[in-house]
C-alpha cells in the first residue's frame, strides 16, 4: 500500500523526543515507555516509516543515552541529534534542522509522544498538504475535553491563523474544540525561516514550534489544517493515567482488528496482543491471555486463559493452557499446560505434549512426545513417540558448564529419573523409575540404576514402639501369624487406585 496518493517522497521526518516528560514521574524517558509492543518512540516511527523519508531525524535531550541506545536498537538508520537544553518544540525542531542543513522539500515534524497516530492519517496529511500546495499544513482534531492542549484558531472563512497554547489563550479560545495534534507537514526552508525568527514570549518563556505558524500566516504564505477522522490518533501521552489510556485504545484497535477477521476473543479486556503479534483466524484467545513480541498463533488454536506468550509460535490447532511461554515454538496440534512454563529454544513438534509443571528450556520435543508431569527439561534433543515419566529431572548444569542430553524414539523414561547429562537414551530403551542415569543406555536396554531395596524386618516394632504405626505393624503380623488369616482389628480401607 502506497502511504500516499503520489508526489515526491518526504525529505525528512523529524521526531520531537527532547522533552522530560516530568509529568510520568519516571526515570524512564518518556518516548521510552512501552505499550502494545512498542515504546512511544517506536508507534511514532512505525507510523512515519512508509512515507520513505530521505532522512529520520529524532531530537533527543533528556535521558538521551538511553533514548539513543533503544534508537539504535529499532531504527539503526535515524539520526540523533542533541537538544543540549530543552528550550521549547521550536528550539527541539530548529535544532533538528540545523543537522541536516542540505535538506530541501518537505519535512514532517511530528511530537514523540503520539503513540497512536497511523500511517492512514499522516499520510492523508501529507496529500492534503500538497493538495493545497501549503507551505505548513497541521493536524488537528475534534476532542471533547481539550484540556492543556494547544487550541485552532480559524477565521470567519475556516482559514487557520494561530496555534494558541492553553496556558497563554483568551477564554474564547479556551472555548475552541479542534486542537494541535503536534503533526505538522512543512517546507524545509520555510520552517528554517521561521522557526529562526521564534520568540519565547509566553508563559512558558519557551520557543514553541506552534507559533510558526503564525509567523508564516503573518508573511502571506499558503497554510492549512487536516481534521484527523479519528481523533485517537493524536493523543499524546502526558502522564501514566493517559498512557494506560493510550494503551487500552491501542489494544482495543488491535483486537478489532483480530476479530473481523474471524479470531474469537473470548474476553477483550483481559486480552492484551502487541501490535507485533498475529493472529490466524478461528484461533481462540481465552480471558486473562497476553500475546507480546513477535508471538504468531495458528489456525484455529487455543491460549489461554491465563497465559502470556512473548515471542513465542503456536501451530495450528495447538492449545496452550494457563502457561508462560518465551521464545517457544509450539508445534501444530501440540498440548501445553496447564502451568507449564517454557522457555528459550523450546520447540515442540506436531502434537507433542508438555504438562502441568513442566519447565523446559532449549530443547526440541518430537512428534508425538510426552512430558506430561512435575519435570524439568533442559538443553535435550527428545526423539518421537517418547515418554518422560513424572517428575523426571534432565540434570544439564554441573556448576559451570551445561550440557545435552539425548533420548531416541520411543524412549520411556520412568518416573522420577534423573538424567545426568551428558547422556543418551538409546531409541526403544527404558529406564527405572527412580533411577539416576549417568551413562548411555544402549537402544532396547531397560536401564536400572538405584540401590537394590532392602527391608530391615522388624524395625518399627523394635525402634518406634507405642506409635501407631507400630501397633498396626503388630496387628498385621499378628494375622498373618494366625492360621486361618485371623479376624482383623479393625475394617481395613480400600486401597485407593
Ligand atoms: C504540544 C503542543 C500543543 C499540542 C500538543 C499535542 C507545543 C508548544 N505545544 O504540547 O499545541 O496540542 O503538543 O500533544 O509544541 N520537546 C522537545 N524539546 C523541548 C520541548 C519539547 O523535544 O525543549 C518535544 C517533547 O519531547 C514532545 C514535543 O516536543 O514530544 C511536545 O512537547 P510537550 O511538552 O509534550 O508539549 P505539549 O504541552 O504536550
Ligand atoms: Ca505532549
Amino acid at each position: 500500500m502506497p502511504a500516499t496518493t503520489g508526489g515526491p517522497a518526504l525529505a525528512a521526518v523529524v521526531v520531537l523526543a527532547a522533552g522530560q516528560g516530568t509529568r510520568m514521574r519516571s526515570s524512564t524517558p518518556k518516548v521510552l515507555h512501552p505499550l502494545g509492543g512498542r515504546s512511544l518512540l517506536g508507534h511514532v516511527l512505525a507510523a512515519a516509516e512508509p512515507l520513505n523519508a530521505g532522512a529520520t531525524v529524532v531530537v533527543v535531550g533528556s535521558g538521551r543515552d538511553v533514548v539513543e541506545q533503544h534508537l539504535a536498537d529499532i531504527a539503526p538508520a535515524a539520526l540523533p541529534v542533541v537538544q543540549h537544553e530543552q528550550n521549547g518544540s521550536g528550539h527541539a525542531a530548529a535544532v533538528a534542522l540545523a543537522a541536516v542543513p542540505d535538506l530541501e522539500g518537505d519535512v514532517l515534524l511530528v511530537n514523540g509522544d503520539a503513540p497512536l497516530l497511523r500511517v492512514a492519517t499522516v499520510a492523508a496529511l501529507v496529500d492534503a498538504h500538497r493538495a493545497a500546495g501549503n507551505v505548513l499544513t497541521v493536524l488537528t482534531a475534534e476532542v471533547d475535553d481539550p484540556t492543556g492542549l494547544g487550541r485552532i484558531v480559524r477565521d470567519d472563512d475556516g482559514a487557520v491563523l494561530a496555534i494558541v497554547e492553553e496556558r497563554d489563550a483568551t477564554d474564547a479560545q479556551r472555548a475552541i474544540r479542534e486542537i494541535n495534534a503536534g503533526v505538522y507537514v512543512g517546507d524545509a526552508a520555510a520552517l528554517r525561516r521561521s522557526l529562526a525568527s521564534l520568540g519565547a514570549d509566553n508563559d512558558q518563556g519557551e520557543q514553541y514550534v506552534t507559533d510558526v505558524l503564525g509567523l508564516l500566516v503573518a508573511e502571506g504564505a499558503p497554510v492549512g489544517g487536516v481534521l484527523a477522522e479519528d481523533a485517537d490518533d493524536v493523543l499524546g501521552c502526558n502522564d501514566q493515567r493517559e498512557l494506560a489510556a493510550r494503551r487500552r485504545t491501542l489494544n482495543d484497535r488491535v483486537l478489532d482488528d483480530l476479530m473481523r477477521d474471524g479470531v474469537t476473543v473470548v474476553d477483550p479486556q483481559t486480552t492484551w496482543v502487541d501490535v507485533t503479534a498475529s493472529v490466524a483466524a478461528d484461533a481462540v484467545l481465552q480471558p486473562g491471555t497476553q500475546l507480546l513480541g513477535r508471538t504468531s498463533v495458528g489456525a484455529g488454536a487455543t491460549v489461554g486463559p491465563d497465559t502470556t506468550l512473548v515471542d513465542t509460535e503456536v501451530g495450528a490447532g495447538a492449545s496452550v493452557v494457563r502457561s508462560h511461554c518465551l521464545g517457544a515454538a509450539i508445534g501444530p496440534a501440540a498440548t501445553v499446560g496447564p502451568f507449564s512454563y517454557l522457555r528459550p529454544g523450546t520447540r515442540l513438534s506436531r502434537a507433542a505434549k508438555v504438562g502441568a509443571f513442566v519447565e523446559t528450556k532449549n530443547v526440541e520435543v518430537g512428534e508425538d512426545s510426552k512430558v506430561p508431569h512435575l519435570s524439568y527439561v533442559g538443553d535435550a534433543t527428545i526423539g518421537r513417540g517418547a515418554n518422560i515419566g513424572a517428575a523426571t529431572v534432565f540434570v544439564n548444569y554441573d556448576g559451570v558448564a551445561k550440557h545435552r542430553t539425548t533420548i531416541g524414539d520411543h524412549v520411556r523414561i520412568g518416573s522420577d529419573t534423573m538424567l545426568v547429562a551428558p547422556v543418551t537414551v538409546g531409541d526403544g530403551a527404558y529406564t527405572a523409575a527412580g533411577s539416576v542415569i549417568t551413562s548411555d543406555v544402549p537402544p532396547g536396554a531397560m536401564a536400572v540404576a538405584r540401590a537394590p531395596q532392602r527391608n530391615v524386618a522388624g524395625w518399627v516394632r523394635r525402634r518406634r514402639s507405642g506409635t501407631p504405626a507400630a501397633q498396626a505393624a503388630e496387628a498385621a503380623e499378628r494375622r498373618a501369624e494366625a492360621p486361618d488369616g485371623g479376624p482383623s482389628d479393625a475394617p481395613r480401607a480400600d486401597t485407593d487406585k
